[in-house]
């Protein structure tokens, strides 16, 4: 997605500093994932895509996971959960020098929203709004706040759901939590919210009305109610997971992505992947993967900080970890990890192995059941393989070594030495044969058992 052009400063406040009781987790909820990303990296994103002049995060104390999640944006704490109103409270001490243009308000808990979105929102506001609303139809409204308008449909204010008459309950349109709202008049209508209220909280949502007092405009925008659905328990989150997945799905197919079964291809919020790239079941794109154009990737491969370049073919069954760099055409089979390996143009490690912290040269060829032994315990080192090297089967290459290019490496080596270029290295014991001891060992072997069931049955 393109960086939109702001036109109008704009602020940005991101609450999150619930607990969230219903996940029954000891992480803060803005941290639990979608698509490989943290509910509050979601929105950062979104606010990022604006290019907001500012951003500042709500946390609740003792959550320095969710401001290293957030760095290097500032972040507020919040100490006493006293609702929303006074969450947005918190943050104002930072919004000192932000007195003109708009602030906008979003949920930590609310991951979806679109940077298009928040365009709109701020547009209408410069328009001569002091609030602006992000509202949807719901599906099912308990629980949300209803947005109340008057006989001219203009918005006069928003009921939480324990607040709301039998009437306001009969509205579908409901307060998705996102505002957009006057710098000029942030502090003063936040000033004004009491606790008076079914929850003794002091609700945001309250600026609607106080601004209406003021004879201040206030006005909604609608989504759709994909755009903000609200995670509050982990089957919210994984309802939330199923929607952004079809979605990524949607769009890959769009762009010239073969899924053969959509359904079982799980995407991260940053996958890249070129044309004419063919994705087999069960596929999971973990963060920070790139496929170039051409590529294959088979059935049951799982894929996470790696790079895939064009026509290269990966899988059945493979696991390219971070760090994976698998240049054109080159070739990872059924039940091979790869981790911080460069494997160059046209290199093939089809069958059973594990390559980490190598570099393989361009037509290289690693025989089935190859290990880099790249660590020690204590130490990780690096095995380097020149162009066109042939690794014969069942090998251990133990670094750090370095085999140049055009040598070979018998099958069932363990090689501990450094090879030359075009040199053939053995590194096993060498074979003997003694003639006839197969037939002397059947034999002998026959005649044990035969004596073993004559014991038996004299017992
Ligand atoms: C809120 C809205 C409701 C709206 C719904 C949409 C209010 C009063 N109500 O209700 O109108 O329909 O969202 O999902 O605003 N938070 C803090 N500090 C607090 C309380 C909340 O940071 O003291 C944060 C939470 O971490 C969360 C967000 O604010 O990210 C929303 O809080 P939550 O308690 O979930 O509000 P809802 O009851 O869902
Ligand atoms: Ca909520």
């Amino acid at each position: 997605m393109t960086s939109a052009a702001k036109q109008f400063p704009a602020a940005a406040i991101i609450l999150g500093a619930g607990k969230g009781t219903r996940m029954k987790s000891k992480h803060p909820k803005v941290m639990h994932k979608v698509a490989s990303l943290s509910m509050i990296g979601h929105v950062i994103k979104a606010v990022t895509q604006i290019n907001a002049d500012k951003a500042v995060v709500v946390v609740g104390p003792n959550m320095e996971m969710v401001e290293a999640e957030v760095a290097p944006h500032q972040t507020v704490i919040q100490h006493n959960q006293a609702g929303t109103g006074d969450a947005v409270k918190a943050a104002l001490p930072l919004m000192k020098d932000f007195k003109q243009g708009t602030v906008l308000i979003l949920f930590g808990d609310t991951p979806f929203i679109q940077p298009e979105t928040l365009q709109s929102m701020i547009s209408l506001r410069e328009e001569g709004n002091a609030v602006v609303v992000l509202g949807f139809d719901a599906d099912n409204p308990t629980g949300y706040g209803r947005l109340i308008s008057n006989a001219e449909g203009k918005l006069t204010a928003i009921v939480e759901q324990k607040d709301a008459s039998p009437e306001e309950l009969k509205v579908n349109v409901c307060n998705s939590g996102v505002m957009a709202i006057d710098a000029e008049h942030l502090e003063e209508l936040l000033l004004a919210i009491d606790n008076n209220n079914a929850s003794g909280e002091y609700y945001l949502t309250d600026v609607v009305k106080l601004a209406c007092d003021r004879d201040l405009e206030c006005a909604v925008i609608t989504t759709d109610e994909d755009q903000v659905m609200g995670v509050n328990s982990r089957a919210n989150l994984a309802h939330a997971e199923k929607v952004w997945q079809e979605k990524r799905r949607r769009v890959a197919m769009d762009e010239g992505v073969t899924l053969i079964d959509p359904d079982t291809v799980f995407f991260a919020h940053d996958t890249v992947i070129g044309r004419d790239v063919v994705i087999g079941p069960n596929v999971f794109f973990g963060p920070k993967v790139r496929v170039a154009d051409d590529v294959e990737i088979k059935a049951f491969s799982h894929l996470e900080g790696a790079t895939v370049g064009t026509a290269a073919q990966v899988g059945p069954y493979a696991r390219l970890r971070p760090g994976a760099e698998l240049q054109e055409a080159a070739f990872v089979g059924n039940f091979v990890e790869v981790k911080n390996t460069v494997m160059g143009e046209g290199a093939k490690a089809s069958h059973l192995t594990y390559l980490g912290d190598s570099e393989i040269g361009a037509g290289s060829n690693i025989g089935a059941g190859t290990i880099t032994c790249n660590y020690d315990g204590f130490n990780k080192a690096k095995t380097i393989l020149g162009e066109n090297v042939f690794i014969g089967s069942n090998s251990a290459l133990v670094a750090p070594v370095t085999i140049e290019k055009d040598a070979m490496v018998s099958a069932g080596s363990v090689i501990t030495k450094d090879v030359s270029a075009e040199s053939m290295a053995f590194a096993r014991s060498p074979q003997k044969e003694k003639e006839g001891m197969a037939t002397k060992f059947r034999e002998l072997a026959k005649k044990k058992k035969e004596a073993a069931k004559a014991a038996q049955k004299k017992d």
